[in-house]
């Protein structure tokens, strides 16, 4: 072995040990969340005791205290005492900025950042599977992640669709607002929750909207909440039961963030070419992603966030079947997405000029 360099040794062990508290930091935001800490923060209009926010949580004030510490110490809450300059405990008074109430309690804000927190009791769990799938090459689809995995894609994706796709993205396409209109057969595949099916429905009530998902607990997820809509122009399928139409019928086809996800991604493009008219257009959100590991690595600063996330769910969605595609969460670059698609029969391509700090939009037709 090599001589150890003392301070290379020390900077790396730093390096190291920052990845295990954001990771333990991450577990306590998943708390704050799923025990409405930062509801009860965001709702007060004092900087709080841990005596009052236990008060307004009905939550013991030992716990409550030692997670405020955690928090206040990794900057995710506010506090107006530092713990090190008062060690007397009701001194200390925390509190949301509004920055902070925008990611942590506001679940409509576009910035609402909870989703894959309250996900991560079943995201870490996968740990206890994926040994055997980096020995078998068999990953695990959503379903693995039980119901609350679902809800979990849903509160990830759903504040910033709300906010942004009928009023930033549809007006990008051409001619689609004015196609919804008037009426027009739409399909969403790999629709999760439905959240963006019954955006849709609701704003285009001529047209009729169908969402295609694999998963059940999604698909459960989208009936309760078409329920509660009494939407009566939309549906939502398994398509293994109900598979898309194969008569060039659907005008216009969405896909969000789930192609990268898929175990025959290249399949799906040409069942997606087979259902959508010859004027038709299909919408196209998927990670933004660079042609090699070196570009995303140097490029995206959110690269190892994104493989680690790819491992436990979207290359272990892709993988999930023999010979699946695997192409994982940064798999599907502009240029691959263009070349597949290309492949399956589509001849026009353009990437939309909408501002996304994860995702890419792009325009594709027959
Ligand atoms: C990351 S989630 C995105 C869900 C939804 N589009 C959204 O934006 O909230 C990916 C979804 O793709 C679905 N999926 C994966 N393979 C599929 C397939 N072959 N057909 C339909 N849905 C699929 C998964 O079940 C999962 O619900």
């Amino acid at each position: 072995m090599q001589k150890i360099d003392p301070d290379k040794l020390k900077l790396f062990s730093f390096l190291l040990f920052t990845k295990l508290e954001g990771a333990v930091t991450s577990a306590m935001v998943h708390l704050g969340d799923h025990l409405g800490i930062y509801r009860a923060m965001a709702t007060a209009t004092t900087p709080l005791t841990t005596a009052q926010l236990a008060h307004a949580t009905q939550l013991n004030e030992r716990w409550i205290r030692e997670w405020a510490y955690n928090q206040a110490a990794a900057k995710i809450i506010s506090t107006i005492n530092s713990p090190s300059e008062s060690p007397a405990i009701d001194d200390d008074t925390f509190f949301l900025s509004p920055e902070q109430t925008a990611v942590l309690a506001l679940d409509n804000h576009p910035a609402f950042g909870m989703g894959m927190f309250h996900g991560l009791p079943q995201t870490m769990d996968s740990l206890n599977r994926l040994p055997e799938s980096f020995r078998t090459g068999i990953g695990h689809n959503y379903d693995s992640k039980g119901e609350q995995g679902a809800v979990s894609i849903e509160r990830n994706f759903e504040p910033w669709s709300n906010a942004n796709l009928i009023s930033a993205v549809l007006p990008k396409l051409d001619g689609i607002t004015e196609a919804l209109s008037a009426g027009a057969k739409v399909a969403d595949v790999g629709c999760g929750a439905g959240g963006a099916v019954l955006l849709m429905g609701t704003e285009f009530p001529n047209s009729e909207f169908i969402g295609y998902d694999i998963s059940k607990y999604a698909l459960a997820r989208a009936a309760e909440k078409l329920k509660a809509s009494k939407l009566t122009n939309a549906t939502f399928a398994d398509p293994s039961d109900q598979p898309m139409a194969t008569n060039n019928s659907v005008n216009f086809i969405t896909t969000f963030d789930c192609i990268h996800d898929m175990t025959h991604p290249q399949q799906m493009m040409q069942s997606i070419r087979q259902a959508i008219t010859d004027d038709g257009t299909w919408l196209l959100v998927d990670i933004k992603a660079h042609d090699s590991f070196t570009m995303n690595a140097t490029k995206n600063p959110m690269a190892a966030l994104l493989y680690g996330v790819s491992v436990m769910s979207c290359m272990s969605s892709s993988m999930s079947q023999p010979g699946g595609a695997g192409l994982g969460t940064l798999g599907l670059s502009a240029n691959t997405a263009e070349q597949m698609a290309k492949s399956a029969g589509f001849s026009r391509f353009r990437k939309l000029d909408v501002e996304h700090a994860v995702n890419a939009f792009y325009e594709i037709r027959p």
